[in-house]
């Protein structure tokens, strides 16, 4: 390969990192040492995280590593390939039986992340001649999803029941309505009753991203039916995502979705673990550490319906100035700027878990409100 000096694509990237930098969006990612709320980074600074989704603390219980650890003994670190190869294992049937009971589905199916979940849903379902209809703040893998579908994309604003229904009615083929039941950025929850309703009426398929549920949600009534998508990555602590439905919708995403087909099939010690988590929320324990999570919510903002709690600031640098003048107080909370959330909404997104004390709580309360002051 010849050596050029600098080609036409490195003057074109170093451009484009320049863009980013004067935008002032320059990211990089941070290696921290630690498990759960309790980090350490690369210069021995202790740092109290508000940052990640391990909600119930489940990445560090004792049965879930245990569980990860000796299924990787006894079934190797990776599976080896795609599952509809060789690379099915008990395991992954054994979780699929537990999330579809915990679901009450009839079946699941496991997939490596739950970007690819959706990715799978909204390509094997959104066939041309298909209506998208999806809320303007659903995470960036269902747009992603609805992009690579070959069906005609409509965005409703945000919760707007009577816009998603309009969408839907003014379209003469297929529609699914797409929505994430708790919202990963706000931390709000979707009407999904109503817009279960609104499938109902219509012949819609209705499909919920649950990633970030993890207390109670407004029931799924009605006849509308139903795909529900869920991440492995968040309460439950492993690695992963899974489609919670009836038998042929999974039948379908076996045979038709493109990002189950031609991955490698889920670690067999990512799988362990999720399978260990499941039996953890859906035992007295798990009760416990939902009672806790909300306990710790409500002394931050009473009554606030998940664990993902926005602070609006508005401009980017207020975000950053923020988030930074935490830090200094050894406390972890990510600032959320565009294109993550839409211009003039750059936030603090503080994410709670079961695994904070009482007292990290406070400490984050009271550091917040001096940081409001000054
Ligand atoms: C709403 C939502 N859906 C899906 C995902 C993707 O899940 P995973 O991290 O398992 O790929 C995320 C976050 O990562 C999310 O916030």
């Amino acid at each position: 390969v010849a050596h050029c000096e600098q080609s036409g694509w490195e003057a074109w990237v170093d451009g484009e990192l320049g863009r980013v930098r004067a935008a002032g969006r320059w990211r990089q990612v941070r290696a921290l040492e630690g498990t759960g709320p309790h980090l350490v980074d690369g210069d021995g600074v202790h740092l109290v995280s508000f940052a990640s989704n391990d909600y119930l603390g489940l990445a560090a219980h004792p049965a879930v590593t245990a569980a990860a650890a000796e299924a990787a003994v006894r079934a190797g670190a990776g599976s080896g390939s795609s599952r509809l190869i060789v690379g099915d294992r008990p395991v992954h049937h054994e979780l699929e039986a537990a999330l579809a009971g915990w679901r009450r589905t009839e079946s699941a199916l496991v997939f490596p992340t739950g970007y690819q979940a959706n990715l799978a849903v909204l390509t094997s379902l959104g066939a041309p001649g298909c209506r998208i209809v999806s809320d303007e703040l659903n995470h960036a893998s269902i747009i992603d999803g609805a992009r690579l579908a070959r069906a005609d994309v409509a965005v409703f604003r945000h919760g707007d029941v009577e816009h998603a229904e309009h969408l839907v009615r003014s379209w003469p083929g297929r529609a699914v309505v797409v929505t994430d039941s708790v919202f990963s950025m706000d931390g709000d929850v979707a009407p999904l009753a109503e817009l279960s309703a609104v499938c109902a009426r219509a012949g819609a398929l209705l499909v919920v991203d649950d990633a970030h549920a993890v207390f109670d949600l407004p029931p799924v009534d009605g006849e509308a039916v139903c795909l529900r998508v869920g991440t492995l990555s968040k309460a439950l602590g492993s690695q992963g995502g899974f489609v919670a439905a009836g038998r042929r919708w999974i039948d379908l995403l076996v045979n038709r979705g493109r990002s189950f087909i031609f991955t490698t099939g889920l670690a067999p010690a990512a799988a362990a673990a999720a399978l260990a988590a499941v039996e953890v929320c859906r035992g007295p324990e798990g009760r416990v550490l939902v009672g806790r999570l909300r306990h710790l919510v409500d002394r931050i903002a009473p009554g606030h319906p998940s664990p993902v709690i926005p602070v609006i600031l508005g401009s980017e640098e207020a975000a950053l100035d923020a988030a930074a003048a935490l830090g200094r107080l050894g406390l972890l909370v990510p600032a959320i700027r565009p294109p993550t959330v839409p211009p003039g909404t750059s936030r603090l997104r503080v994410s709670v878990s079961a695994a904070h004390s009482d007292e990290e709580v406070d400490r984050l309360v009271s550091a917040m409100a001096a940081v409001g002051r000054g």
